[in-house]
């Protein structure tokens, strides 16, 4: 199943890249004007439902832009087609394909690819992540002081949703530089990677998380809600670290929300 996984999401690539230099048809989603969908992440998508479903005809589907799909198999795939959609419509060359799998609720199987860089991470459950067959481990920094952060913002930032504001101003200003690249996959990839020493954001979805968490729990990292509690791929907020600085970050995130709370009392 990995190596199918693979193809689909190497082939959704292609598509990606043929079409990046085309005109682009852009449209709103839902209510707000700051979340969009090209025509590339539908065709992507039918692409990548059209495959699993010829290979996989009794498996359920989740996927980001047709929802879910199916009849209570054990096994469920949860696609988000193009991530990193507003990057992709501007032309900014920083995007990905996702493709996570999930067998009983579990996460078993990740792949996720850049076709920019051609870079595929994968990780199966119990056998580690990789990147081009490269294993992945994730970095040994001990401090936030000295950790390189990512975060992302949810469509509905003008609302701040969480003290979404509050936490970026927080890590700013102790670790040693924060970066926000517009795909939540490629950040768990780098986190995996040891590129970056931790990512936190709220309000992701299922396929905004699905494969990259596995891929980061493979390469030796850690996953929980903001409060350091466990979580899932269905939780509000979403905290990964290299282990070391987790608590460190926790620290902030919970600082940051006391702060807020006891200047607006
Ligand atoms: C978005 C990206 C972005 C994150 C948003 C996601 P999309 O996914 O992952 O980095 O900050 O919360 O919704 O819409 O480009 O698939
Ligand atoms: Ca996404
Ligand atoms: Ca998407």
């Amino acid at each position: 199943m990995i190596d199918i996984a693979a193809q689909c999401a190497e082939e959704a690539g292609k598509i990606l890249v043929r079409n990046l230099e085309k005109p682009r048809h852009i449209e709103h989603k839902g209510s707000l004007d700051t979340n969009l969908v090209t025509e590339t992440d539908k065709e992507v998508e039918e692409y990548i439902v059209g495959e699993l479903r010829s290979r996989f005809p009794d498996h359920d589907i989740l996927a980001e832009e047709s929802g879910s799909r199916g009849s209570g198999s054990e096994y469920r795939w949860i696609i988000d087609p193009l991530d990193g959609t507003t990057n992709y419509a501007h032309g900014l060359p920083l995007f990905c394909t996702s493709i996570g799998l999930e067998r009983r609720g579990e996460l078993v199987l990740g792949v996720i690819y850049d076709p920019m860089r051609k870079e595929l991470y994968s990780a199966q459950k119990g056998k580690g992540a990789f990147l081009n067959g490269r294993q992945l481990k994730v970095s040994q920094t001990l401090t936030l002081r000295e950790s390189l952060l990512v975060t992302g913002f949810p469509y509905d930032i003008r609302s701040n949703p969480d003290h979404a504001v509050e936490h970026f101003k927080e890590f700013l200003m102790e670790a040693r530089a924060v970066r926000r690249l517009g795909s939540a996959a490629i950040d768990f990839c780098y986190v995996a990677a040891g590129r970056f020493d931790g990512f936190w954001e709220v309000s992701l979805n299922p396929w905004d998380m699905a494969a990259g968490i596995l891929i980061v729990l493979e390469a030796g990292g850690t996953f929980t809600d903001f409060r350091g509690e466990p979580t899932s791929i269905y939780g509000r907020s979403m905290l990964v670290s290299n282990g070391r600085i987790h608590g460190q970050m926790v620290d902030v995130l919970a600082r940051n929300v006391g702060s807020r709370a006891a200047s607006s009392a």
